[in-house]
């Protein structure tokens, strides 16, 4: 048997460039080796506070940009969260087996919290919500950017704890390994090289989205910031700017980093820029082709109902088992 791969995204805006190299960029790659299913987590989204509208509609771009990027139905599973009830039901129980101190303790909580006004107890609760988006798969591993890892590693936790406490022996949930990128793994914003790059910055200019049109890449990459030595190389202490510029390049170029060092050393920042900007043009515009001719096609409704159906068949069969070990039943 496939070991199980399982990853999710909000839809929580427009993905960057960021998500594409940390996450979405290998959703496609390990469709043939791996049983691979993959959710757009819309209750995630909703920790923070979203139009209803815009909500709907981020939805249904991100499942038809999932499907552009080179998922294919026949081979994984795609589906939306709040279509698997599931998932709340088995965050209920996983809430009841994680401790507050250990939520609080969240980079990204804190993260958040720290930039809203009122904070819902959602957004403290949201690892457990991911731990049983995880859990219910029994999923051996989550391809995920640097920033998951605190997450995946409270979700190992709960699922020691789980077993330990309910399993009288026996591993009712499987333990998943972080899968995250050697280079990648963190984008930085083009603005603020030093902040990780966000999907809901609320500068454009830092970060360039999957569905920009060419020309507006090409400005965001002309007036990203660099450093006024004029020299390209990798050096993310003192150069965090061109440090992340080059690691964006590299993955869009498949060339190394000691490749594009070596082609630009002789170059300013000018064509360097120009460069890369045509490199991500390069692979994103056939991308948002395939991502038009989607997003209104009745074709995209069906690759959900039949991601949801079978979401609810693996999700309901651990849901069940979870509910018996623990004694919520008659
Ligand atoms: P999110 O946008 O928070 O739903 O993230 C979706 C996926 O993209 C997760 O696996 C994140 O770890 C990854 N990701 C988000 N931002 C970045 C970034 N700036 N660099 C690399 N990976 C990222
Ligand atoms: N928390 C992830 C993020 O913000 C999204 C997510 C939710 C996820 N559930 C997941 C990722 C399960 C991997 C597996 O990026």
């Amino acid at each position: 048997m496939k070991k199980r791969i399982f990853s999710g995204v909000q839809p929580s805006g427009i993905p960057t460039i960021g998500n594409y190299i940390g996450a979405m960029k290998n959703f496609a790659e390990l469709q043939d080796e791996y049983d691979c299913i993959y959710c757009i987590v819309n209750q995630h989204a909703i920790t923070v506070q979203q139009d209803a509208q815009q909500l709907k509609a981020l939805t249904r771009s991100l499942a038809a940009l999932y499907i552009a990027l080179g998922i294919d139905p026949q081979k994984a599973t795609l589906f939306v969260q709040s279509e698997v009830p599931a998932h709340a039901q088995a965050a209920w129980i996983a809430l009841c087996n994680i401790n507050i101190g250990e939520l609080e303790r969240m980079t990204q909580y804190k993260d958040k919290a720290a930039k809203q006004e009122s904070v819902s107890a959602g957004l403290l609760c949201y690892p457990p919500l991911m731990a049983c988006d995880i859990a219910l798969y029994n999923t051996h591993i989550v391809p995920v950017g640097e920033d998951q890892k605190q997450h995946i590693e409270l979700t190992r936790d709960f699922i020691l704890r789980f077993n330990k406490r309910y399993g009288k022996g026996t591993d009712i949930l499987v333990l998943p390994e972080p899968y995250i990128a050697k280079s990648g793994a963190r984008i930085m914003s083009l603005q603020e090289p030093t902040k990780k790059m966000s999907k809901s910055d609320s500068n454009p200019k830092a970060f360039v989205s999957l569905l920009d049109e060419p020309n507006v890449i090409r400005k965001k990459i002309k007036s990203a910031v660099t450093d006024s030595e004029g020299l390209v190389y990798y050096d993310k202490e003192n150069k965090p700017g061109v440090s992340n510029l080059l690691v964006i390049f590299s993955a869009f170029s498949g060339k190394s980093i000691a490749e594009l060092e070596e082609l630009y050393k002789h170059s300013g920042y000018g064509t360097f820029k120009s460069d890369l900007a045509e490199a991500i043009v390069s692979v994103l515009e056939p991308i948002q082709v395939r991502y038009h001719e989607l997003l209104h096609s009745p074709e995209l409704d069906c690759i959900l109902n039949e991601g949801a159906k079978r979401a609810n068949e693996i999700a309901n069969a651990t849901l069940v088992k979870m509910n018996e070990a623990i004694g919520l039943v008659r």
